[in-house]
């Protein structure tokens, strides 16, 4: 590949609305008719760099360039690779490009995706850095508000959890608020209320009006989102605070009974202590759904990186 004129994916902005778009409706294709892409990327390799714990994001990578007829290497400890020699990111990007089609790389330190994007002649997708941004999971939930509400734009959202250290809040609240959402409700404790420059960006750039709240009860009878969080542990400084705030939210019926009967409650997941299991079997409860269809929408974006021929 042409190393000017690869495309990355490391935070939502690297893609416009209309590309935005374009991946979520092939997502939506693939997940309508996944077989039509079977040999979509026969011969090629996705490798899957992970030097922090990962589920969903790593397998449904893995499970979407499977789909498509590629092969997968990589590491999800990174202990296990040179790495644990002192091996920089640079070095390791340099080399995994001569193995592999294109990489998803997820970091505990914020910018290190980008940084590999610098050295990298393969495509580089940003699986998640520290508490920065997390665009595969921005993809996802757009997928999941499309196929649920018909459209990205003009619902009333919310965002509740850890505002402040949440990547997939941070990443998701920018594209919200490209999509010209006018308004988002934030339910936080004190402490994790979202970034004071995101808040700063959101208003000034984007005319954004912020509600801020306590608690989720005191405003659900108003919103159609619902995007629940986990409390960042790896990112406090000190247990303590963690233990403090760990319980702050958990969602159950008798909170829903106060919301809307067509309102959605998205997580990225892993739930802690947010979702309590009785919500699971609510038809508003769409959150392994949501991880479901990050497969389609991350076989869109292997497809749209790699610059393969989809339509059939
Ligand atoms: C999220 C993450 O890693 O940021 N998980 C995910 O990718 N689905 C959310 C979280 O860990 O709380």
């Amino acid at each position: 590949m042409n190393k000017q004129t690869i495309r990355h994916l490391i935070e939502p902005e690297d893609f416009t609305i209309e590309e935005l778009n374009e991946v979520v409706a092939l997502g939506k294709k693939m997940y309508e008719a996944p077989e039509k892409y079977k040999e979509a990327c026969k011969g090629k390799i996705l490798a899957t760099l992970f030097y922090e714990p990962s589920t969903r994001t790593r397998f449904s990578f893995e499970t979407a360039m499977l789909r498509l007829g590629g092969s997968i290497i990589g590491f999800s400890d990174a202990n296990t690779s040179s790495v644990s020699k002192g091996e920089s990111i640079a070095d390791t990007i340099r080399c995994m490009s001569a193995y592999a089609d294109i990489a998803v790389m997820r970091h505990p330190k914020e910018g290190a995706p980008k940084l590999a994007s610098h050295y990298a002649s393969i495509p580089i997708i940003n699986g998640g850095d520290g508490g920065h941004q997390h665009p595969t999971q921005t993809l996802t939930d757009l997928l999941t508000i499309k196929m649920y509400k018909d459209t990205i734009e003009g619902h009333n959202v919310a965002f509740c959890g850890d505002l402040k250290f949440g990547r997939t809040v941070h990443s998701l609240i920018r594209t919200l608020a490209r999509y010209n959402t006018k308004k988002f409700i934030l339910i936080s404790p004190e402490e994790l209320t979202l970034p004071d420059t995101l808040k700063r960006t959101l208003k000034e750039d984007f005319h954004v009006e912020l509600q801020e709240a306590r608690y989720i009860e005191d405003v659900i009878s108003q919103i159609d989102i619902l995007y629940m969080t986990r409390i960042q542990r790896e990112r406090f400084f000190n247990e303590a605070d963690y233990a403090r705030l760990k319980d702050s939210y958990l969602l159950n019926q008798s909170k829903l009974s106060h919301a809307k009967k067509d309102m959605i409650v998205m997580h990225p997941l892993p739930r802690v202590n947010e979702i309590a299991y009785d919500v699971d079997d609510d038809p508003r409860g769409v959150y392994f759904k949501q991880a479901e269809l990050g497969v389609y929408v991350r076989m869109a974006l292997i497809t749209k990186l790699l610059g393969v021929d989809v339509s059939c």
